[in-house]
């Protein structure tokens, strides 16, 4: 199955992503909220980790491209984090795309349709959205969809060590009610 919107189609990952994928994950400026930018084998081993969790558990992080010629832009889409902290288990809405795509509100378009994905197809009651401190267009993303936050919610990520410029995460929240609200 695919998800679509009036300006992109999200879809399952073909080989041809590769090469987009490792440029994305190799971009510093797209990277500057990671604490480090892949290398192609890296990239390589994340899209078959992302497509067997497809596999597994019917939904992802869909690889994302615009509807108007078909370029991938990066990718939208849903995830089980590994870690423990106080909100888990749980499901995070999670996104990247390619710079030159940034500012056209794509990321935010994808999300909400797949916030619908998983609260209608999947029956999710809530999904949460997370990222370091500093990562304010990230926060923006939460925000257009309708997400809210609460300090209380922040916290040390797990696999950052301590003193880490970026251990410090903001958690956002949306429940199925609140989505059915502002639809
Ligand atoms: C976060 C991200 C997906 C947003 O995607 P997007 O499609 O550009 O989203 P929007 O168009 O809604 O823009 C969101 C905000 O980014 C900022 N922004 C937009 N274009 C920008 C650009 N070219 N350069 C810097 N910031 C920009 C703006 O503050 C914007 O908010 P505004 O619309 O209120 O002005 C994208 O910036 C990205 O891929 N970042 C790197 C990966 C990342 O950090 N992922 C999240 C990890 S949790």
């Amino acid at each position: 199955m695919n998800l679509q919107t009036d300006r992109l189609l999200l879809r399952r990952w073909k080989d041809s992503d590769s090469p987009p994928f490792s440029a994305m994950n190799a971009d510093p400026v797209v990277m500057r909220h990671f604490p480090k930018m892949l290398t192609s084998d890296e990239s390589q081993a994340l899209i078959e980790k992302i497509e067997k969790f497809f596999e597994k558990e019917s939904f992802g992080l869909w690889a994302v491209e615009l509807a108007s010629n078909q370029n991938f832009i990066g990718f939208v889409g849903l995830w089980r984090p590994t870690f423990d902290a106080h909100f888990t288990p749980c499901v995070e809405i999670g996104w990247r795309l390619a710079k030159e795509f940034w500012g056209q509100g794509y990321a935010p378009e994808a999300a909400k349709k797949v916030l619908e994905d998983g609260f209608e197809r999947i029956g999710l009651d809530e999904i949460v959205a997370m990222t370091a401190l500093p990562n304010k267009n990230s926060m923006r993303v939460m925000e257009k969809i309708g997400m809210t936050y609460d300090p209380l919610d922040n916290f040390m990520h797990p696999s950052l060590v301590d003193g880490h410029h970026l251990k410090e995460h903001v958690l956002y929240r949306i429940q199925k009610s609140d989505w059915i609200e502002c639809k």
